[in-house]
């Protein structure tokens, strides 16, 4: 069933930019599998809910976790006959549906295993040196300006999530403080050592800038 939906993940996502297509979401899965090692869940939802958590990502932020893009992906898992014995199906939906969601802790919501796992990896995935990669990769292509050492600091009550402002910038309004929002043990050690990596990548920038190594 992982083949199958992975075959089909390379066609549907063919349309996404480099940092949601499918070599995103294969090192999402593979991290979440890593993690599901360590944390339990179901092996075939986290992997689908893996795969499949950027279907729609082309057609906006708020549409690809939103119930169009849900009954989409509900589609096409029944399209591959999907085992939905025992709710795995709507287990899947349910983990693409919330993995964006941003007060994860504060939402006083219960999010299952398999959606915690997958939020886990899909933040990972935007740290350490994958994360600079992607950074930069997407602020290039919203035609925003790769930043200065000026930028290195939070933006005050104007930022809103998803706003990036420059490439530099990126890096203190939302990714040096994903490490505080992994659900599980073992993420958050991994998020650890990507975080000290980001760190020491954004010490070596500042000295390089000014010349000074
Ligand atoms: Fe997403
Ligand atoms: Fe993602």
């Amino acid at each position: 069933m992982i083949e199958k939906i992975k075959k089909l993940a390379r066609i549907k996502l063919a349309n996404n930019d480099d940092a949601h297509g499918f070599i995103h979401v294969e090192r999402v899965a593979n991290l979440a599998e890593e993690i599901r090692k360590h944390e339990g869940g179901d092996k075939l939802i986290i992997a689908t809910a893996s795969y499949m958590h950027d279907w729609c990502t082309s057609k906006g932020r708020a549409y690809h976790v939103g119930e169009e893009a849900m009954r989409e992906i509900r589609a096409d898992l029944t399209t591959l006959n999907f085992p939905n014995d025992s709710g795995s199906l709507e287990a899947v939906i349910d983990a693409i549906r919330n993995h964006e969601e941003y007060d994860f802790k504060k939402a006083g919501k219960k999010f299952s295993k398999e959606c915690q796992i997958l939020q886990d990896a899909d933040r990972l995935d935007a740290m350490g040196a994958i994360g600079i990669g992607r950074c930069f990769f997407t602020t290039a292509k919203l035609n925003e300006p790769f930043g200065t050492p000026e930028d290195m600091s939070k933006l005050g009550e104007d930022y809103s999530v998803g706003q990036i402002t420059s490439g530099v910038r990126h890096f203190y309004t939302k990714l040096l403080n994903l490490k505080d929002s992994m659900n599980t043990e073992y993420a958050r050690n991994l998020a650890k050592e990507r975080h000290d990596f980001m760190v020491e990548f954004l010490d070596r920038l500042k000295l390089e800038w000014l010349g000074k190594i």
